[in-house]
């Protein structure tokens, strides 16, 4: 690899590496050699807004520029997520997880965290599966914490507003139920999530490498297609923490290539990446 660019921004391999180790040591998140590209276009982006020539100048401001930090961060985490995505994920919830959960939690109390919840499609769709298999069970006091690293992502999240080729893959049913179309040329082609869902989500930005403010226990755990980012001994120290917060009851939900297999014997495998806290 040539040491330095011939792009927009002198761009060299020590300053790749550099942003590596800050991203590592900051969020967990491993940058292989291979998103050296993907690296540099997010980045760029803020060079550019910055009216920075390049990267060592870029990098040395972050040095003191909390601001630019978040920025920083932000930029590279990678948000893809949808409703209802991995959908045997629901359907187990809807048909065997809550319902065991419903006999037994004679507290009529459930608490479920969505850990890494991007723009909220997550806890979104986890609150029309709560409320729809709830629905003839009265009075029980279920929420939700939705959490995601990305200040962005989460401030999308708790504005519930989506486009409308967001929900495309949602059946009309549940779009009537739980979304309001947007009025007005300001918010045609938008839809807002219902406020029966979003009153059941706390939305928080957490950094899941820090100290976790809440106490647990959690019911309910979704950790999806975010550990993929993370080194085995930094999924170890995670799920291990997991299981510290879960009931022993409790459900572990993670994304469809990742595995607790020589990771954590803390869960047993019940499902479809879907694991029951060992015991
Ligand atoms: C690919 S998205 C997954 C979203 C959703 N869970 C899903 O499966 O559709 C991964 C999310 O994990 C978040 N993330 C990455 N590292 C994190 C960390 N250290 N703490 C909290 N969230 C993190 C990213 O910001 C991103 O929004």
């Amino acid at each position: 690899m040539a040491s330095v660019y011939e792009r927009e921004f002198e761009f060299s391999r020590g300053d790749f590496e550099h942003i590596r180790d800050l991203v590592g040591e900051r969020t967990g998140i491993v940058l292989s050699d291979h998103k050296i590209d993907m690296v540099y276009g997010r980045l760029s982006r803020r060079l550019r807004q910055l009216g920075i020539r390049k990267f060592t100048e870029y990098l040395s401001r972050l040095r003191d520029d909390e601001q630019e930090l978040v920025e920083f961060t932000n930029a590279l985490t990678t948000n893809l997520t949808s409703f209802f995505r991995e959908p045997h994920h629901f359907d187990y919830l809807r048909t065997t997880g809550l319902q065991t959960l419903i006999k037994n939690r004679p507290n009529k109390k459930l608490r479920i965290w969505s850990a890494g919840c991007s723009t909220g499609e997550e806890p979104y769709t986890i609150a029309m599966t709560v409320k729809e298999a709830l629905a003839s069970y009265p009075n029980w006091d279920v929420k939700i914490l939705a959490t995601d690293l990305d200040t962005n992502v989460v401030n999308k999240a708790k504005a519930g507003i989506y486009t409308q080729d967001r929900v495309n893959g949602i059946d009309q049913t549940r779009i009537k139920k739980w979304f309001r179309k947007g009025r007005g040329d300001e918010h045609a082609g938008q839809l807002k999530v219902a406020s029966e869902l979003q009153d059941m989500i706390t939305f928080k930005q957490l950094n899941l490498m820090h100290e976790w403010p809440m106490s647990g226990p959690f019911d309910i755990i979704f950790c999806r297609n975010v550990v993929i980012y993370f080194n085995k001994d930094t999924q170890r120290e995670l799920f291990d923490r997991y299981a510290n917060y879960m009931a022993n009851d409790g459900y572990l939900f993670v994304g469809h290539s990742e595995s607790l297999h020589k990771v954590s014997d803390r869960f047993k495998l019940i499902g479809k990446t879907i694991y029951h806290k060992a015991r």
